[in-house]
């Protein structure tokens, strides 16, 4: 059945690609950008596109007004963990507000199924590794704490309004899509992936590590690195199964990589040397984050079609190496 989809942030990152696999499967998307962080060009042209802000509540009724939408996805978001550490407020009260702005909306039209794009930054320093579902809530940042509130929103929304909701903790999503030129491009950039381009490209003239001293094999950090359109696959299997009851899954490939092997895959795929220097640890960063993905697998039959670390390199890189300056004009990093 062709749905209309409701995709806040459908101009960043992740959004643009689920965009693009919903349409791909003859559903109607509506994207909700603010553009301060998401790119136009990244927006799939037969994607409708209206710019607006979710802290502007007219805004919101007047979209709700002019399409009947069968269910939301929310990325829209700030979603920088060290920003978070120095603007709190940007995420515990705006990233809140906006989505309560949000689920106000999607309650008063009627809209029952809402997928929040949510992170593996609500478990902080986790217990245990891999990280299932049921592992202690206790995010390390304002970032992760603000996505928990709103998931702890969404669990009343649904009890007290019906509002089914999935939360998709992501882990380290990167890629790019096959069919379609759009890629990675934060400004500024933080991602580990991304700023090796920037350093194959010449745009900066090394990769800092931040830290070799952390307990791993090598001493730097691990991560569970996706590819985005695995990402936007669990978005689109849970959909299907909202009607039934709200769910919370954490969506990893359940293996972890250092930065060392990342920064030696760029090195294979690029050809490139690439320069790396040890710097201090970051603030906030644990040792370990690896999905236990055992849920998702279980109960929706995903299973990630790309996990290998080269192949979502490559995939990276494809784009990448095509364009840049990502979506930007040209300009150099340092
Ligand atoms: N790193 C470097 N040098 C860099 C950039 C990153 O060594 O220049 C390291 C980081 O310290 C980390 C790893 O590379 O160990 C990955 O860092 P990213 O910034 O690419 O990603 P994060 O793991 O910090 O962030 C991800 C998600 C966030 C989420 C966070 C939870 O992108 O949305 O995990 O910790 F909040």
């Amino acid at each position: 059945m062709s749905c209309t989809y409701l995709i806040t942030g459908g101009a960043g990152y992740i959004g643009s690609h689920v965009v693009v696999d919903l349409l791909a499967r003859g559903h109607r998307v509506v994207v909700f950008d603010n553009l301060q962080q998401g790119h136009r060009e990244a927006v799939h042209p037969d994607a409708v596109l209206e710019v607006g802000d979710l802290a502007d509540c007219g805004a919101l009724r007047s979209l709700f007004s002019r399409y009947r939408f069968d269910g939301i996805l929310h990325f829209a978001a700030n979603s920088l963990v060290g920003q978070s550490m120095q603007q709190p407020f940007l995420y515990v009260g705006d990233n809140v507000s906006n989505t309560l702005n949000l689920i106000r909306a999607a309650i008063d039209g009627n809209v029952l199924r809402f997928v929040l794009s949510s992170t593996c930054a609500i478990f902080g320093l986790p217990e245990r590794v891999p990280i299932g579902e049921d592992v202690a809530k206790n995010p390390a940042n304002p970032y992760g704490e603000s996505k928990l509130i709103i998931e702890q929103i969404l669990k009343w929304a649904d009890r007290v309004y019906g509002l089914r909701s999935a939360c998709l903790r992501y882990f380290n999503a990167a890629g790019a899509h096959p069919d379609f030129p759009i890629g990675e491009d934060h400004s500024p950039e933080t991602h580990l992936i991304p700023i090796a381009f920037e350093a194959v490209l010449g745009q900066r003239s090394h990769v800092e590590i931040y830290g070799d001293d952390y307990p791993t094999p090598d001493g730097t950090c691990i991560r569970d690195y996706i590819h985005v359109c695995d990402l936007s696959d669990a978005h689109i299997r849970v959909l299907d199964m909202l009607e039934e009851r709200s769910c919370h899954y954490n969506v990893g490939i359940g293996h972890g990589y250092s930065v060392r092997e990342v920064l030696d895959s760029v090195r294979r795929v690029t050809g490139h040397p690439l320069p790396a220097r040890i710097g201090p640890r970051r603030a906030g960063d644990p040792p370990v984050l690896v999905a236990a993905s055992d849920r998702i697998r279980d109960e929706l039959g995903w299973a990630p079609r790309y996990p290998g670390l080269d192949t979502i390199v490559e995939a990276a890189w494809r784009w990448r190496a095509a364009h840049p300056h990502g979506f930007g004009p040209a300009q150099v990093v340092d």
